[in-house]
């Protein structure tokens, strides 16, 4: 059985209490940290940096998973790619040359990941998909947490799945945004094995970080029974 990963999205932390919400998680087994990077410019909104990710990477032993939501990525890819263990993932359509920019992502010792807006097709990735160990599908438009699923993207996560097993390329399908309550057992049937979780489920309000965390752990277990 597959075991489906869970990565906090932290643009949707409470910073004025990160430290101990990052405790709560390697306590947890929580096997990502989710880190929203954007630029005004790929994304009409701006949230976290290379000093926030360098202040996680000396607090917590827990991998960070980099998306970044950026023009130019072969600028910015040092900033983000020599931290022990992590993975960087990128859009497509903002590279000229995405192979050349997975092998830069290598070459600073992060593991590459590739990611998909909802409107860019997975037939689009095939040739990138054997260079990349996560492929990061967004299931909401990039830019801003809070927002509601786009159901077709779904299909999308599963054509993936499909997509690696037919080049029998292990890799690593993560779903990002909107992974509530209600969606994630779709989400899992479709194929997704991280889940990025931010105001939709660990963040959602009503419970705390840890009976969230549970809540979700519980949840993953009934959706593989
Ligand atoms: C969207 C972000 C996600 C996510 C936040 O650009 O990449 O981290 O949507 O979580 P939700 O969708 O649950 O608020
Ligand atoms: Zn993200």
């Amino acid at each position: 059985m597959k075991r489906v990963r869970i990565a906090p999205s932290l643009m949707c932390a409470d910073f004025i209490s990160l430290g101990p919400q990052l405790d709560i998680m390697q306590k947890a087994g929580i096997d990502y940290l989710h880190i929203d990077i954007m630029d005004g410019r790929y994304v009409p909104n701006f949230t976290l940096g290379p000093d926030f990710c360098k202040r996680l990477a000396d607090y917590s032993p827990i991998p960070l998973d980099i998306h970044l939501m950026i023009e130019d990525p072969d600028v910015h890819v040092e900033k983000f790619a020599m931290f022990q263990d992590a993975v960087v993932s990128f859009h497509p359509e903002t590279s000229r040359h995405p192979l050349r920019t997975i092998a830069l992502i290598k070459s600073f010792g992060a593991r590459p990941a590739i990611a998909v807006d909802p409107a860019v097709p997975a037939a689009s990735i095939k040739e990138i998909l054997p260079h990349v160990g996560l492929v990061c599908v967004m299931t909401v438009n990039p830019g801003y947490a809070g927002q509601r699923l786009i159901p077709e993207t779904l299909a999308k996560v599963r054509e993936i799945a499909q997509m690696a097993a037919s080049q029998d390329h292990a890799v690593e399908i993560e779903v990002d945004g909107n992974v509530s309550w209600e969606n994630i057992p779709a989400m899992i049937r479709a194929g997704g094995d991280v889940l990025v979780a931010g105001t939709s489920s660990l963040y959602d309000g009503a419970a705390g970080l840890e009976q969230n965390i549970a809540r979700m752990r519980s949840l993953i277990g009934s959706c593989q029974d």
